[in-house]
């Protein structure tokens, strides 16, 4: 049988909007660049994409995604490197992340062709969209969503690929302030949190509103079981140091497998640092922060990168951490990362994606 292939349609603009626009001083994710992704799912096979400009999507009220939440997504970037290249950052594993959150939600596979090629035709085309102020980035939002016209609850048997582009600059500005939350959980053994699921994040919605109301900008989640272990802050993976040693939660089914947190752990083993990843239970932290051994805490996704962790309420008692001393590994992986992704650093582990 004849191997099928996804030929991408493009419809270009006709005038960029770029014109006038300070693509360096722009808030996180409201302006979008002139071109968007969308690729269908129907009669059990793909479509070949079409790269069009960016702007509203047709469809029904009865579509499935609206009703039962049948909808993934993903976060990556695209930096310009030193001869003004476009490069994406790690883009095969959001692919291969992608899919397995959509194995997760009862979705099928999207084909490698249409994720990446179109990934590259897109930043290509909107290659000029890419920032080049330190921290910012052309962040690429790939959603992936259900949309049957029906409203009786199973898989759905059509789908909408899109992937849609907005420069950002960073997430945020200052240090971060979490609170734990005894209230909420995000994950819970045999649920949805390994996947990039969208009704994760409606899920989060609440403990994070109550946690700004009090002062802070995040949750610091338990686990979902006893409310023990220390799992995830905001929308990012969490590390901390104790006595020189990065720790870190595990990867088991209950944790967004970040592939900055990947990355930062494999800079770690290879500079030689001890980095673990294990469970660390709130009364480690306590006890750790009481005794002067808790160096530094920081919080790591895309959209944010590294976002050092300034404090953390447990229960009525706050924790201060240092952010901004000599050496800390927050500051130093962030460096590291970033002159990867700029390609000011050689790439020996074969992250950047020319496009
Ligand atoms: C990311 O870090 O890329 C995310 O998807 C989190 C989102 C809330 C911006």
């Amino acid at each position: 049988m004849a191997t099928q292939t996804y030929p991408i349609e493009i419809k270009p603009v006709s005038e960029s909007r770029l014109r006038g626009l300070d693509i360096n001083n722009v808030p996180f994710g409201r302006l979008f660049s002139d071109h968007m992704l969308v690729a269908t799912y129907d009669e059990g096979s793909w479509n070949p994409a079409t790269i069009l400009p960016y702007g509203k999507l047709e469809m029904s009220p009865s579509i499935s995604a609206l009703h039962y939440g049948q909808a993934v997504f993903e976060g990556m970037k695209a930096y310009k490197g030193p001869a003004g290249e476009a490069l994406l950052f790690r883009p095969q594993a959001n692919f291969e992340r992608i899919n397995r959150s959509a194995a997760r939600l009862c979705m099928p596979p999207i084909p490698e062709e249409i994720f990446l090629d179109g990934l590259r035709e897109l930043v290509r085309l909107d290659a000029n969209w890419i920032p080049t102020r330190p921290g910012s980035a052309l962040y690429i939002r790939p959603i992936y969503f259900a949309t049957d016209e029906s409203i009786g609850l199973r898989p759905s048997q059509e789908y909408i690929l899109a992937i849609i582009c907005c420069p950002v600059g960073a997430y945020y500005a200052e240090p971060v302030k979490l609170t734990v939350t005894r209230e909420y959980v995000r994950a819970f053994p045999g649920g949805t949190g390994a996947a990039k699921a969208a009704g994760n994040y409606a899920a989060s919605l609440l403990a994070d509103r109550l946690a700004k109301q009090q002062g802070y900008d995040n949750v610091l989640w338990l686990d979902g079981v006893d409310q023990t272990y220390i799992e995830e802050c905001g929308t990012m993976n969490v590390f901390f140091v104790i006595d020189g040693v990065v720790i870190t939660p595990p990867l088991g089914g209950t944790i967004l497998p970040g592939i900055t947190r990947d990355s930062i752990i494999t800079l770690l083993k290879e500079q030689g640092r001890p980095v673990e990843e294990r469970r660390i239970a709130l009364t480690e932290i306590l006890a750790a922060h009481k005794q002067g051994r808790l160096q530094e805490a920081f919080g790591a996704g895309t959209a944010a990168t590294i976002a050092q962790i300034e404090t953390i309420a447990i229960d009525g008692v706050e924790l201060n951490l240092e952010v901004t001393g000599e050496g800390q590994y927050g500051a130093r992986l962030l460096k590291h990362l970033d002159e990867i992704k700029t390609g000011k650093r050689e790439d020996h582990h074969g992250w950047m994606m020319e496009v």
